[in-house]
């Protein structure tokens, strides 16, 4: 992305007409609770909590001056009254269906909506087993060859885009966390995945050939499961070459969520960490798919290494050189949606004298999960329409594993991540950088610290 391609303040394209959000995993607990939420707000009968987007206020200028506008003022957003839900799922199963098999929401949120949401079917899903393995769908495309797929899919976006008449697409991942996959060559340029694709090469993984589908189409892709998906160099060259934004991966909801607000106060205090034993019980779907070790073995990866970007051990030997890290998911059906996220952590502070801390999140896995699916939609348009292409890291904030440039570790802290984030949306629209420089209001050379009294 050049820098001269990024378009400001008025130059960034408005929102006007219909925005699709297309999502494979439509008949999920994480698409079921968002798609629901956003129709209970749209007819007031909700309200957003969660999203940055819908209720988030941005600080602008000096202290003094008291400007803070809320971001959907600030920013061209697409308003929620035009955006238009679809996808795919391997279920066939509509989307009142899918939601009560959730066990997300209550009758109390879905018989209001239950037209709206039988409304919406699941395109036949592009499904490989081999990739999912705890799972068994039947309502998937029947045509043996990857290419074959691949434009299937996009002979579906294309038909869903004309059939609603809508302006701008975005794909979000939403579908279950794959196998466990290490880069290989075919991953390693757009020409190399192309022809992968067209001999039928089995290490393709169905959310490939979506975001496939989503980049030649020219839409921006969204990854929320810790799959390796987009994360590689062909994709990002295929963003670059088409001029289209992408981001992942692995939404950042419970645990996680939690560990990325707690190390960076440690490391801050600089209290030293001899180990953090991390264990959920999960019962829902995810929770099945996570039962299998491939699966596992993917979203482990991207739990674990928080962490270790955070207390950055090579900086601090002493205080995290060799802490314990263990995180463990278990599939207890009982449960359903609502996790249980036990942390016990160890630290040590002054001259090496031991503490414990204990978290116990009794959370609920999509309802923390669904606005942050709201923001993201929105903001990978608004970056779409202000001419920003390839890896968003601005919208770190949202994700587990922050994707990155090659040369870069990943910024996993939250409150870096909202202050990468509102900076952008400060330069997308000409306003200051705030950088809470510390001497800002103390320096003989700086303005005046108050508005002059009356
Ligand atoms: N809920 C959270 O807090 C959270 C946080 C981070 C990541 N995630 C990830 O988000 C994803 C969705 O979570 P969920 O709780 O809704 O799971 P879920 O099992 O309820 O939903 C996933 C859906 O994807 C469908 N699916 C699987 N493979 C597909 C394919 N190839 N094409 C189309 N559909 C496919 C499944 O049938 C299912 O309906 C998971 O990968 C999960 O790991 C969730």
């Amino acid at each position: 992305m050049k820098k001269d391609s990024i378009k400001k303040g008025e130059q960034i394209a408005p929102p006007s007409g219909k925005l699709g959000i297309l999502i494979p995993g439509i008949g999920g607990a994480v698409s079921t609770t968002f798609v629901a939420g956003v129709e209970l707000i749209r007819r007031g009968l909700a309200e957003p909590i969660g999203s940055l987007t819908q209720l988030g206020a941005i600080r602008l200028g000096k202290r003094y001056e008291h400007r803070a506008p809320k971001i959907k003022e600030f920013v061209p957003l697409a308003g929620l009254e035009d955006i238009v839900f679809g996808g795919w799922d391997i279920y066939e199963a509509n989307g009142f269906e899918a939601a009560l098999y959730a066990r997300v929401l209550k009758r109390e949120h879905l018989d209001p909506i239950k037209d709206f949401l039988g409304g919406i079917s699941p395109m036949k899903a592009v499904f490989d087993r081999r990739f999912v393995k705890n799972l068994d769908g039947t309502h998937v495309k029947s045509s043996a060859g990857l290419a074959e797929r691949l434009e299937e899919l996009k002979a579906d976006i294309a038909e869903f885009k004309a059939r609603n008449g809508i302006d701008r697409l975005v794909m979000i991942w939403c579908g279950s966390t794959e196998v466990h996959q290490k880069p290989q060559e075919i991953h390693q340029s757009a020409a190399a995945l192309r022809e992968a694709v067209n001999r039928n090469d089995q290490r393709i993984a169905p959310s490939m050939l979506y975001a496939l589908a989503a980049l030649e189409s020219g839409i921006p892709f969204i990854n929320g499961a810790p799959n390796l998906t987009i994360d590689i160099p062909a994709m990002l060259e295929l963003a670059g070459n088409n001029g289209v934004p992408v981001a992942g991966k692995d939404f950042k909801t419970g645990q996680t969520l939690m560990k990325t607000i707690l190390a960076p106060g440690l490391k801050s205090r600089l209290l030293g960490l001899e180990g953090w034993y991390s264990t959920n019980i999960l019962g829902n779907r995810d929770g099945l798919v996570l039962d299998d070790k491939d699966s596992f073995k993917t979203k482990e990866e991207s739990k674990l290494s928080v962490l270790e970007y955070i207390l950055q051990p090579h900086l601090y030997p002493s205080l995290y050189k060799n802490y314990y890290h263990k995180v463990a998911i278990n599939y207890y059906p009982p449960r359903g949606d609502n996790k249980e996220g036990w942390d016990c952590i160890d630290i040590f502070g002054w001259l090496g004298y031991p503490m414990q801390i204990k978290v116990d999140f009794q959370c609920r896995d999509s309802i923390l999960a669904a606005p942050l699916i709201l923001d993201l939609v929105l903001f990978m348009d608004l970056a779409q329409r202000s001419g920003m292409s390839g890896i968003q890291e601005w919208l770190s904030f949202y994700f587990k594993s922050p994707m990155v440039q090659e040369n870069l570790y990943p910024e996993h802290d939250l409150f870096i991540q909202s202050m990468k984030l509102k900076n952008t949306l400060r330069y997308l629209m000409g306003e200051e950088q705030i950088t809470h420089f510390g001497l800002d209001y103390y320096m003989n050379t700086c303005e005046p610290c108050e508005e002059p009294k009356k």
